[in-house]
Parts: C-alpha cells; sequence; structure tokens
C-alpha cells in the first residue's frame, strides 16, 4: 500500500538524514519535506532526488496542509543542544515551534501517526497529542530507540555477539533521568546478568557512556543526525509494514501520565501494545524518577 511520509523540519541535518535513509530502507512512496527555510529544504530535496535512484521513492517539497494528509508525520523542527546544554532546556524554544507546526498541519487524516524526533522528544510527544487530538496510540516519539542501540552496540562488542542478539533497553526519558532495566536484558534466553563479563563490568559507567554519548558527538561536530536518521527510518519501515516489532518508544503511559519509553508493540497504528518488562525495585524508582522530571518539566510550560 503506497505510504508517504513527512518530514517537518526537512531542511535541516537530522530531517535530510531520516529522509535519506528512509529512501534507502524503500519503504514509502513518497516522501515530502516541509521546512519554514524553503530554500534550504528544496535544496535538500534536490541533493536527495539524486539519491532516489536507489528506491522508488519520490521526494518532493511540500506544505504543512498536504503533510497532515501523509500516513506519518516526523516533526524534527526545532533547536537543537549546545554543547553542554540538556535536552528539557530545549522546552520553551521547541514547545512554540510545535504549537505553530500542528495548527498549521491540522485538520490531520484520522489514521495518520505522528512521530515526534525533536527534544525533549518525551515532552513534545506529551504536547502533540494534546494539540493534535489524535488518539494516543498514534502519536509517539522516538525515546530511548537510539539509547537502546547505543546500549546494545556496546554490550554486543562486550561478549563478542551480533548486536542484534542483545535484548536490552534504556527505558524512561531520552535524557538525563533515563535508565538500563539490567535485570530484564538476555542475550538469547540467557540473563544478562549471568555472563561473567558483566558482572565483572562496571555497569553503572557505561549507563553513562551511553547517556551522554550525544553531548560528546554535539561537542565534537555540532548535532547528531546519523543515529537518530537510521532509528526514524526503522520506525517508519515498522509502521509503513506492520511489522509489529518491539521497540523502546517514547509514548503515553496511562500508569505514570506522561510519555516515557518503555517496550512497545509498534505497527501501522502506531503503538499496538506496551510491554512493561518485570523491573526490579530500584528500577521501578528510576522510572517513577524519570517520569517526575518528565511532569516538572510538563508543568513548567503553560499547556
Ligand atoms: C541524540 C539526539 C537525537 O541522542 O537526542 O543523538
Amino acid at each position: 500500500m503506497p505510504a508517504k511520509v513527512a518530514i517537518i523540519g526537512g531542511g535541516g541535518s537530522v530531517g535530510a538524514t531520516a529522509a535519506y535513509a528512509i529512501l534507502l530502507r524503500k519503504c514509502a512512496s513518497e516522501i515530502v519535506l516541509v521546512d519554514l527555510d524553503e530554500a534550504k529544504c528544496k535544496a535538500q530535496v534536490l541533493d536527495l532526488s539524486d539519491a532516489a535512484f536507489l528506491s522508488d521513492t519520490t521526494i518532493r517539497f511540500g506544505t504543512p496542509k498536504e503533510a497532515g494528509q501523509c500516513d506519518i508525520v516526523v516533526i524534527t523542527a526545532g533547536a537543537k543542544q549546545r554543547p553542554g546544554e540538556t535536552r528539557v532546556d530545549l522546552i520553551d524554544r521547541n514547545k512554540s515551534i510545535l504549537e505553530s507546526v500542528i495548527n498549521s498541519m491540522k485538520p490531520f487524516k484520522k489514521e495518520t501517526v505522528l512521530l515526534l524526533v525533536s527534544n525533549p522528544v518525551d515532552v513534545l510527544t506529551f504536547i502533540a497529542q494534546k494539540l493534535s487530538g489524535l488518539p494516543e496510540s498514534q502519536v509517539l516519539g522516538s525515546g530511548t530507540f537510539l539509547d537502546s542501540v547505543r546500549l546494545r552496540v556496546e554490550l554486543a562488542d562486550v561478549l563478542n555477539v551480533a548486536e542484534t542478539a542483545v535484548h536490552a533497553y534504556v527505558l524512561g526519558e531520552h535524557g538525563d533521568s533515563q535508565f538500563v532495566a539490567w535485570s530484564a536484558a538476555s542475550v538469547g534466553n540467557t540473563p544478562l546478568l549471568n555472563f561473567p563479563a558483566i558482572q565483572k563490568l562496571n555497569r553503572d559507567e557505561l549507563a553513562n557512556k551511553v547517556k551522554n554519548k550525544a553531548y560528546a558527538i554535539i561537542e565534537a561536530k555540532g548535532a547528531t543526525y546519523f543515529g537518530i536518521g537510521a532509528v526514524t527510518a526503522l520506525i517508519c519501515e515498522a509502521i509503513i509494514l506492520d511489522l509489529r516489532h518491539v521497540r523502546p518508544l517514547s509514548h503515553f503511559i496511562p500508569e505514570l501520565g506522561v510519555c516515557l519509553s518503555i517496550p512497545a508493540v509498534l505497527g501501522a497504528r502506531g503503538v499496538h501494545q506496551t510491554l512493561k518488562p518485570p523491573l526490579t525495585k530500584d528500577e521501578e524508582a528510576l522510572l517513577q524518577q524519570s517520569a517526575a522530571e518528565m511532569k516538572k518539566a510538563i508543568n513548567k510550560i503553560n499547556l
């Protein structure tokens, strides 16, 4: 079934990289780039059109109204972290950008899935659902998917196994209050904590390395975009093909009252089911702490 993906903020490095990654996955029939900076956005379209021969995907510039009628709307628009800035520091600037972006696209097609990528992604996912009026299951954020990829690559290296064999998740905020659910992690059917190499590992040090990786990249090159572009493409592919992958995505968690990343079944309608893993008391406390941080950030802005 032809699938149209709109990228709001398509003129920027994250949006254009996400478009390129989606193009390479050959899952969308059309990618519509939208951006306030029309000249830059049209230049990205021109540049991407030189890669379109790799897939049958049409790439074009479009308007917010056209975006609101697409199957998936990826929102990458907004200010990006400056060196040393936390993601939550972006909330005031990016909340007002999100409000104007959502209002410029309404009314949405009723099946549209909104995918938030801009930061702070958990707070913006919460706001986008309220502003768009779309069902909670159809408004999700990239959340800790990228953090979990970063974690799995590190663990695969320690254990000398394929990254796809490592089932470990970073949960909570895509940000400083995130945590690793070590007790729920496994490699194949073996609990991760059973491996002597993991027992010997300084797990807090590894978790902090994952948590702070974006800061290190931003310090060195000003922004991150390849990792987030790749996970954005995988999320779009799972929605378009109804793959039912289980991914740690930011979505509304009723018992917490905020959007945070907990593993979820991802398919045509967005989040089909939340699969909260059994957590230790300490991990549960970290999840509650992360939720409290999100509530604090939401309370600071008058929604
Ligand atoms: C990062 C951005 C996407 O973690 O927050 O690279």
